[in-house]
């Protein structure tokens, strides 16, 4: 079957909830990994997508062209992954889905820039705190005056996590995965079954009253 609007009926029904199995079967191998990524992306947290920013890596991830004629829906969810390749997430672990052959990308390179994401009196020992800076998000972390910055974005698949208070861990809601406050993931029968990365540290330093990570 050659159709080239197969790929946007199956990123239609995605797009409506609805499942794009019936459609999804008759897609060719990079189809389907395209509509793979795009349920990825569905699973994650809306991120205010960069349109600019999120147009680069869509061309990144999908140099074939024009594969995918009604772009601007599927790039509404491309945010989340946009925060997770600069989470240290590398694009190969995205596309292929491969464990053993992920490449993992800076953090942010030398083109990043302090930003300020919180004042000293907002993160008293004990605290985390999520931030986003650009288009890098994770948790600021002060443990007896030592303040940590650790990405977000599960080193999974590109989940944001989510702090869980109670376990004193973040939560992936995506999969499962959870991951101690020090970044390592955790792992054993009730935890995630796959050995994961722990999560990228991102700079971090205070500048007066402020304190400020390392981002894009
Ligand atoms: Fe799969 Fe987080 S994305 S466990």
């Amino acid at each position: 079957m050659n159709d080239p609007e197969r790929l946007d009926r199956a990123l239609e029904e995605l797009l409506h909830d609805r499942s794009p199995r019936g459609v999804g079967e008759s897609l060719d191998g990079e189809e389907q990994r395209m509509l793979r990524v795009a349920q990825l992306l569905r699973g994650s947290r809306p991120a205010d997508p960069d349109g600019e920013f999120v147009e680069a890596l869509h061309a990144r991830l999908f140099p074939a062209p024009a594969r995918v004629s009604r772009r601007t829906a599927f790039l509404g969810g491309l945010g989340a992954l946009a925060a997770g390749v600069l989470a240290g997430v590398g694009i190969d672990r995205f596309a292929s889905e491969s464990r053993s052959a992920t490449t993992w990308t800076p953090l942010v390179g030398a083109n990043g820039r302090w930003v300020p994401v919180a004042t000293v009196a907002d993160l008293p020992h004990g605290t985390i705190k999520a931030f986003r800076a650009g288009h890098v998000q994770g948790f600021l972390i002060n443990r007896h005056g030592e303040i940590r910055a650790l990405s977000g974005v599960c080193t999974h698949m590109g989940c944001l996590l989510e702090f869980k208070q109670s376990d004193q861990a973040f939560v992936c809601p995506c999969h499962g995965a959870e991951f101690s406050i020090s970044g390592e993931a955790y792992q054993g029968p009730h935890h995630y079954n796959i050995r994961l990365s722990p999560l990228p540290e991102i700079r971090v330093r205070r500048s007066g009253e402020s304190i400020e990570v390392w981002s894009v």
